[in-house]
């Protein structure tokens, strides 16, 4: 199993010439690469860019009707987009995405055919007051219930605190809470299944490798530095 490095653009870039510019040089850059690369741009860019795995940054739980400015997983995936991000904090803060909703649109992406990075992480207040596996748990058991099957599903760690904060997560830490959810998802599904789980939360080039080899993440969902092509590059090579 290759490690899974990811790309989240956010609301990022503004121009489609700066997102082909990106894109273009990720892509030469990683030739060959002993990683699985996925780019996840903003919407509007996602059928103009060709190479790399593309996966979008949301999906809304109907295949279609009168829903105004959503986008379906069926859309998704007759562009040839392979993978979507479901249950990033962003979305949980700003757009008010509850567990529920969260795990309406993780079954509407399976169903449609998408692979999942689905996020989850505490706040600095849950962690401060000793809940971080307790949260980790809520949102594990809600986002996936009535999932069976963990087969297109990537957990991504990410630590409310952490993200573009620059105040990246321990190793020590962060392997102690991919343990927790390695054992927990175990625990609660069907063996055999080997769900990868990343870290993310100001990731950079100088801290990457760290996460991969000492605290055992498969893979990396990376913010701000992959919007630097160079720097996500050399963030791929670490986690070869
Ligand atoms: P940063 O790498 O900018 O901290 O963002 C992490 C993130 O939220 C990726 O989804």
């Amino acid at each position: 199993m290759q490690n899974l490095i990811v790309a989240n653009w956010k609301m990022n870039p503004v121009s489609l010439e700066e997102a082909k510019n990106i894109f273009e040089q990720i892509k030469s850059g990683t030739e060959g690469a002993n990683a699985e690369v996925v780019i996840c741009p903003p919407f509007v860019y996602l059928a103009e860019l060709k190479g790399l795995t593309l996966g979008a940054q949301d999906i809304f739980y109907e295949e279609k009707g009168a829903f105004t400015g959503e986008v379906s997983g069926e859309m998704l995936k007759n562009l040839g987009v392979e993978y979507v991000i479901i249950g990033h904090s962003e979305r949980r803060k700003y757009f008010s995405e509850t567990d529920e909703i969260i795990n309406e649109k993780m079954k509407k992406a399976l169903e449609s055919g998408l692979k999942v990075i689905f996020c989850i992480g505490e706040t600095s207040g849950e962690r401060d007051a000793g809940k971080k596996n307790e949260v980790l748990e809520r949102q594990i058991k809600k986002g996936l219930a009535g999932v069976e099957n963990l087969e297109n599903i990537n957990v991504a760690y990410e630590p409310v605190w952490a993200i573009g904060t620059g105040n990246n997560c321990s190793v020590e830490e962060t392997k102690e809470s991919i343990d927790f959810i390695k054992k927990f998802l175990a625990l609660s599904h069907v063996e055999g299944v080997d769900t990868r789980i990343l870290y993310g939360g100001s990731v950079k080039s100088e801290n990457s490798g760290e996460y991969i080899k000492d605290a055992k993440a498969n893979g990396l969902l990376v913010g701000g530095a992959s919007l630097n092509a160079e720097e996500f590059v050399k963030i791929i090579k670490s986690a070869e």
